[in-house]
């Protein structure tokens, strides 16, 4: 299997307003179709169907709606978006405008992370070269003529605020906190009206496949992920960056492709994703196995897998909205523990409780940052027990 790598991305490659010219000539429904036929799901990391996604938030009756780009990309170890952002930004914003006119929505907000500040006079000099181009504004090229533009609008640099409704909070011009769902933002989103959040890579692929079809892209991958994924690779490799796998491939095969043979652990989908021993390097990045929205941290042989737990959970502690217990307090505890394991004062009772705090705040917590933070912790106690019992006390 080839990879691609940043510069040579399937993005590259179509040409420009390719997939948003056709979306202007179809009807609302066959676009949602084409897309929902594609079988792709959301590449921001849960996976949702994005075909479903635009079907509700189509099937919903209210005078506005909106499309939200999810650009806030701050999952440690995850820059994909920004070299698509960077690199693509007209293909993005081709899906935006294709997801606005399949779910009937004026209105496309990009919520751009804080600390991507400087991508903002890019992308407000691609959005206006546009409205100029008569692709964003009053779109009059189609079969019927539609309304659409879009407006940026800045995070300031909280990870909760990629959730996304801690995202339609912050858009409104509250403090990011998630929101309880049901209602979800379909529904009742953007100040309350319904609107679909996605990530940039999502939109980038929905505008392919309206350029080159849905056969196209079911083409590759696996049967329940189907298509191409972008992936944040770094950690010891020999070539870090940014790459394009079919879904489904092997962790084996990956770490071939990034010059990461030898690795002794690959921590999948960011901080809140699961630390892969190599034993399980036969597994495939699929939803049907190990779900990723593309960050891939490779530890080499020589890497302590107990300060990489310290690490990630110190960035919890930091980032918890503190809304609810589970995760205000827990990631507290669990740090606070695995510091006692470094020091040799944690013993197996305290260990084991450890364990079963993480395991409450994966299923007490009530968004995914406090549901998804023990992830690490737990599958490096199970993964590495030799490294870690040598520092239990008696
Ligand atoms: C704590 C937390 C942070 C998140 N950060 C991001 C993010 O930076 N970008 C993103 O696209 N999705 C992020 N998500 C997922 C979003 O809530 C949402 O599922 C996604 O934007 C939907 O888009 P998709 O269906 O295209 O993947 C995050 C979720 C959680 C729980
Ligand atoms: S799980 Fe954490 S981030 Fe999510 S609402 Fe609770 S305290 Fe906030």
């Amino acid at each position: 299997m080839k990879a691609k790598y940043q510069g040579e991305l399937t993005f590259g490659m179509i040409e420009p307003a390719a997939g948003l010219n056709r979306a202007l000539d179809m009807r609302r429904s066959d676009i949602i179709s084409e897309i929902s036929k594609s079988r792709m799901r959301g590449r921001g990391g849960a996976g949702f169907p994005t075909g479903t996604k635009w079907n509700l938030a189509a099937a919903a009756i209210s005078e506005r709606k909106y499309v939200v780009c999810n650009a806030d990309e701050g999952e440690p170890g995850t820059f994909k978006d920004r070299v698509i952002l960077q690199e693509y930004a007209d293909l993005v914003l081709d899906g935006m405008t294709i997801a606005g006119k399949a779910i009937g929505a004026e209105e496309g907000i990009i919520y751009l992370r804080g600390e991507y500040a400087y991508l903002r006079s890019h992308l407000e000099e691609v959005v206006e070269a546009r409205r100029n181009k008569g692709l964003l504004g009053a779109i009059t090229r189609g079969s019927t003529p539609i309304t659409f533009d879009i407006r940026i609008q800045m995070g300031s640099g909280a990870y909760v605020c990629g959730e996304e409704t801690a995202l339609i909070e912050s858009l409104e011009g509250y403090r990011g906190e998630p929101r309880n769902r049901p209602p979800y933002p379909v529904d009742t989103g953007f100040n309350n009206f319904p609107t679909i959040v996605n990530n940039v890579e999502t939109f980038a692929w929905a505008a392919c496949i309206l350029a080159k079809g849905a056969d196209w892209f079911t083409q590759v991958g696996t049967d329940k992920s189907t298509g191409y994924k972008l992936f944040s690779v770094s950690g010891d490799v020999e070539k870090a960056g940014v790459y394009e796998f079919p879904m489904g491939i092997t962790i084996d095969d990956l770490l071939k492709e990034v010059g990461g043979t030898g690795a002794k652990a690959v921590q999948i989908g960011g901080a809140s994703g699961h630390c892969v021993p190599a034993a399980d390097f036969k597994r495939v990045m699929a939803y049907e196995d190990i779900s990723t929205g593309g960050s891939v941290i490779v530890f080499g042989p020589d890497r302590d897998m107990l300060s990489v737990a310290c690490n990630f959970l110190a960035f919890f502690v930091e980032e918890s909205c503190g809304q609810c217990t589970p995760c205000r307090i827990g990631n507290v505890k669990l740090l606070d523990g695995l510091k006692k394991l470094q020091a040799g004062t944690c013993s197996m009772t305290y260990l084991k409780e450890l364990i079963s705090l993480g395991e409450t705040m994966q299923i007490a917590s009530k968004c995914g940052l406090g549901q998804s933070s023990p992830n690490a912790f737990l599958s490096i106690v199970k993964n590495f027990k030799e490294e870690l019992m040598g520092r239990v006390s008696e």
